[in-house]
């Protein structure tokens, strides 16, 4: 697929490398291109342009900028550019304050998410929450001795998660579909948890995993 990453950070880079590395064909989108010259010396390849240069380029799109912003970037990606595509949603909405006791703050609350947001301003693209709840090392092909771990994912488009679920597995994720735009409320806060450990003890190397009968 042709894969619009709209982003500069670990998140954004990580995942670009990962869609090149399956094969797929990349444009990496920020403000300021230049920002993006390293990635592209060392993924060859790989395109870089504006958020607008990627989406237009894009059949799929990857949002991974600061939460606080993500609303700004889908504006800038162009509404038309994004329309009756698949947007991977990958942010969270941590508030600009140090976490307590280790946990976030997040500028949402628990009965509207960032996701839902966007969806409403965004009514013709089709938003699926994934790859918030685990750190950018870890996103694309992670070795646990525990096995595949599992992304939580919600969206209000089925075939959109299907896509979404096909890219999780050759990631080396299995997938749990939560449902509609509203589980955001749920699955966003998984990145509050995730970071726990890290901000008490300094451990960052874990992923969730969904155990069933
Ligand atoms: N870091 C992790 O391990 C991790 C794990 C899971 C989820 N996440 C989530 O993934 C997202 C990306 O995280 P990150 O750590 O890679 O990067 P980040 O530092 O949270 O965000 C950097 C990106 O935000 C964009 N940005 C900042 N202010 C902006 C504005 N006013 N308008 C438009 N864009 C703006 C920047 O765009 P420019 O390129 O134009 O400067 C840059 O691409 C975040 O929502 C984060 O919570 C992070």
């Amino acid at each position: 697929m042709k894969v619009g990453v709209l982003g500069s950070g670990d998140v954004a880079t990580t995942l670009a490398s990962g869609f090149l590395k399956h094969g797929h064909q990349v444009m990496l989108g920020s403000r300021t291109p230049e920002k993006l010259k390293n990635w592209a010396a060392a993924n060859a390849g790989g395109k870089t342009g504006n958020f607008a240069d990627a989406a237009e380029f894009a059949e799929l799109v990857v949002l991974a900028v600061k939460g606080s912003a993500a609303w700004e970037a889908l504006r800038r990606a162009g509404e038309a550019s994004l329309a009756g595509k698949v947007v991977i949603d990958a942010c969270n909405p941590i508030a600009d304050a140090p976490p307590t006791n280790g946990v976030l703050k997040f500028f949402t609350s628990l009965n509207e998410s960032l996701m839902e947001q966007l969806q409403k301003h965004f009514p013709d693209a089709h938003l699926v929450k994934a790859f918030n709840s685990v750190g950018a090392s870890f996103m694309v092909n992670p070795d646990f001795a525990g096995g595949k771990p599992t992304m939580f994912i919600c969206g209000n488009d089925d075939g959109a998660k299907k896509t979404v679920t096909g890219i999780l597995d050759q990631f080396g994720w299995e997938s749990a579909d939560m449902g509609g735009a509203e589980a955001a409320r749920a699955i966003e806060p998984l990145c509050m948890l995730w970071c726990i450990p890290g901000f008490l003890r300094n451990e960052w190397s874990h992923a969730f995993k969904l155990l069933k009968k």
